[in-house]
C-alpha cells in the first residue's frame, strides 16, 4: 500500500484516485499520524500532498521526520516537497512571483518519474514558495521558466519532489509520473481490484460480526444498497435493513426497491410507512431549513423506534464513504460531513450500545459503483443518481401538500424517463424537477389555463462540491417540456435551470 499524508491540499483525494486507478491500494492520513501507525500500515512508499500553508508559516502542518528514516521511497508534491526539503536540511523561499497555471517542464534527466515521457511535457503549477537550497544529496531533474527546481531527486534514498501537481488532469502526463513512482520507484504491483476488495470486505465483516445481528438504514441510494448486499453476502439473514418511507419519495420508489432487494436478493427489509408523520409535521412549513430540521428529527425518531425493537442487534452498518472520513479526520475540515448529516443516525450507536460496521469507508463513490457491479447489485441501483434525504420536500418550493407531491412525482417521472431513454442518465450527476410556488397563464385547446410551473435541473459534477448545468440537446428539452405539459395535469409551463454551483446550489432549497 501507499500512504498519502494530507497536508490540506484541495487535490489530496485526487492523489488517492490516481494511485487506486493503478490498482494499488492507498490510504490518506493526517500529518500527525504516529510513527507506530505508519509502520503498522507497512507502506511501500509515501506521498506527501500539497497544502495551503507556507512551510515556515504559523500553523504549518508537519509530519514526523522519522518517515524519512524508514528506507522507503517518498514523493513530495508542492508543499510536500517543501516539507521534505525543510526536514532534510534544505531551505525554501517565497517565490518572487506566484506561479499558477500551465508551465512547460524541461526535463533534464528523463528517468525515474519521467521515464518514457516527452522531454518538455506541460504541467500544472499552483504555488507561492519554491526551493532555495536543496538538501545534501539532491539534484534537479526538471525545471520551468519560473522555477529552477520543478522536480528533484535524491537517488540514493529514492526521495522525489515535484513542485507541480502530477495528480490533476491539467498535467497531461501526470498519470505516467504517478505510475512511474508506484511501479518503477516503489516496486508496487497492481493487485488491488474490486473483486479482491469484495472478498476481503465480506470476510472482514464475517470475522467482526460473527453470529450477531446487524441493523442497516436503507435509503435506496447506491451507498446503502451496496452496503446491504455486501452484508447480506457476508451474514445473510442476520442483517435487517430498515427503510423509512417519509412520504417524500419519488414515484414508485419504495416499491421498486422492495422488488429489487427483497424479492430478487432475499434481503430482510422492514418497510416503515411513516409518511403521515412527516407530512403532518410539514403542513404550512415553507422555510427550507425548517423543512430539513423537521424531516431529520422525525427520521431519527422513527428509525430509532424501529431499531429499538431489535433488542438483540449488536451492530449498526452504515454506507459511509472515504471522502466523509477524510474530511472528518482532516485537520483542515471539509463540508461534505455536514451535507451528509441527515443520513447519519447520530446518537443511536451509543444509546443502543451498537458497534459500527462501515465496509465502504475506504472507497470513493465511483469505486462503490464498481463494487456494486462486482457483487451483482441491480444496475438501476448501482447507477442511481444521488437523492437527498429530505426528498421532494426541498424540491417543492413553498408549502408541501399531497396534491403538489403528486404533481411533482409525475413531472419527475416523465423527466427521468426521457433522460434515461435518451442515454443521458449516467452522464449526469443529477437530473430532477422542482415545483415552483407561482402559477402562470397558458392556453390549452381554446381554454385559458392558470397553472403550475415546473423547473428542470440537470447538472454534471464529480463530487457535488461544484457543478455545471448540463447542456442537454434542445430537442430533448423540447420533448421533456411537451410531455410534461401534455401529460401532467396542473402544469402549463416548464423552465430549464441554467445556473452553476457556485454560486447557485444543486438543490433549490
Ligand atoms: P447542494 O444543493 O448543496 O447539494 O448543492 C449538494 C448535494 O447534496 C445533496 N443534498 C442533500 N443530501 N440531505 C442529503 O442527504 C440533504 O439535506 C441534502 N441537501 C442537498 C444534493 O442532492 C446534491 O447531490
Amino acid at each position: 500500500m501507499i500512504l498519502i499524508i494530507d497536508f490540506g491540499s484541495q487535490y489530496n483525494q485526487l492523489i488517492a484516485r490516481r494511485v487506486r486507478e493503478c490498482h494499488v491500494y492507498c490510504e490518506i492520513e493526517p500529518p500527525d499520524i504516529s510513527m507506530a501507525a505508519v509502520r503498522s500500515l507497512n507502506p511501500e512508499g509515501i506521498i506527501l500532498s500539497g497544502g495551503p500553508s507556507s512551510i515556515y508559516g504559523e500553523n504549518a502542518a508537519k509530519a514526523d521526520p522519522a518517515i524519512f528514516d524508514m528506507g522507503i521511497p517518498v514523493l513530495g508534491i508542492c508543499y510536500g516537497m517543501h516539507f521534505m526539503i525543510d526536514a532534510l536540511g534544505g531551505t525554501v523561499r517565497g517565490a518572487g512571483k506566484r506561479e499558477y497555471g500551465f508551465a512547460e517542464l524541461h526535463v533534464s534527466q528523463p528517468d525515474g518519474l519521467f521515464k518514457g515521457m516527452d522531454s518538455t511535457p506541460s504541467c500544472w503549477m499552483s504555488h507561492g514558495d519554491s526551493t532555495e537550497k536543496l538538501p545534501d544529496g539532491f539534484e534537479v531533474t526538471a525545471s520551468t521558466e519560473n522555477t529552477d527546481a520543478a522536480a528533484i531527486v535524491h537517488r540514493g534514498k529514492n526521495f522525489h519532489g515535484l513542485q507541480f501537481h502530477p495528480e490533476v488532469e491539467h498535467t497531461p502526463q501526470g498519470r505516467t509520473m504517478m505510475k512511474n513512482f508506484l511501479f518503477e520507484v516503489c516496486g508496487c504491483r497492481p493487485g488491488w481490484t474490486m473483486s479482491a476488495f469484495a472478498q476481503d470486505a465480506i470476510s472482514r465483516i464475517r470475522n467482526t460480526v460473527k453470529e450477531k445481528q446487524v441493523i442497516l438504514g436503507l435509503s435506496g441510494g447506491v451507498d446503502s444498497s451496496v452496503t446491504a448486499l455486501l452484508l447480506h453476502k457476508a451474514i445473510g439473514k442476520n442483517l435487517t435493513c430498515i427503510f423509512v418511507d417519509n412520504g417524500l419519495l419519488r414515484k414508485d420508489e419504495g416499491k421498486k426497491l422492495e422488488k429489487t432487494l427483497t424479492r430478487h436478493l432475499d434481503i430482510n427489509i422492514r418497510f416503515v410507512d411513516a409518511s403521515e408523520k412527516f407530512l403532518s409535521a410539514l403542513v404550512q412549513v415553507t422555510d427550507p431549513e425548517k423543512k430539513r430540521k423537521i424531516i431529520g428529527k422525525i427520521f431519527m425518531d422513527v428509525f430509532e423506534e424501529e431499531a429499538g425493537k431489535m433488542t438483540d442487534a449488536e451492530f449498526l452498518a452504515q454506507g459511509t464513504l472515504y471522502p466523509d472520513i477524510i474530511e472528518s479526520i482532516s485537520p483542515f475540515g471539509g463540508p461534505s460531513a455536514v451535507i451528509k448529516s441527515h443520513h447519519n443516525v447520530g446518537g443511536l450507536p451509543e444509546k443502543m450500545k451498537l458497534r459500527l460496521v462501515e465496509p465502504l469507508k475506504y472507497l470513493f463513490k465511483d469505486e462503490v459503483r464498481l463494487l456494486g457491479e462486482e457483487i451483482g447489485l441491480d444496475e438501476e441501483l448501482v447507477w442511481r443518481q444521488p437523492f437527498p434525504g429530505p426528498g421532494l420536500a426541498i424540491r417543492i418550493i413553498g408549502e408541501i401538500t399531497k396534491e403538489r407531491l403528486t404533481i411533482l412525482r409525475e413531472v419527475d417521472a416523465v423527466l427521468l424517463e426521457e433522460i434515461k431513454n435518451n442515454g443521458h442518465y449516467r452522464k449526469l450527476w443529477q437530473s430532477f424537477a422542482v415545483l415552483l410556488p407561482i402559477k402562470s397563464v397558458g392556453i390549452m385547446g381554446d381554454q385559458r389555463t392558470y397553472e403550475n410551473i415546473a423547473a428542470i435541473r440537470a447538472v454534471t459534477s464529480t463530487d457535488a462540491m461544484t457543478a455545471d448545468w448540463a447542456r442537454l440537446p434542445h430537442q430533448l428539452l423540447a420533448d421533456i417540456s411537451n410531455r410534461i405539459i401534455n401529460e401532467v395535469r396542473g402544469v402549463n409551463r416548464v423552465v430549464y435551470d441554467i445556473s452553476s454551483k457556485p454560486p447557485s446550489t444543486i438543490e433549490w432549497e
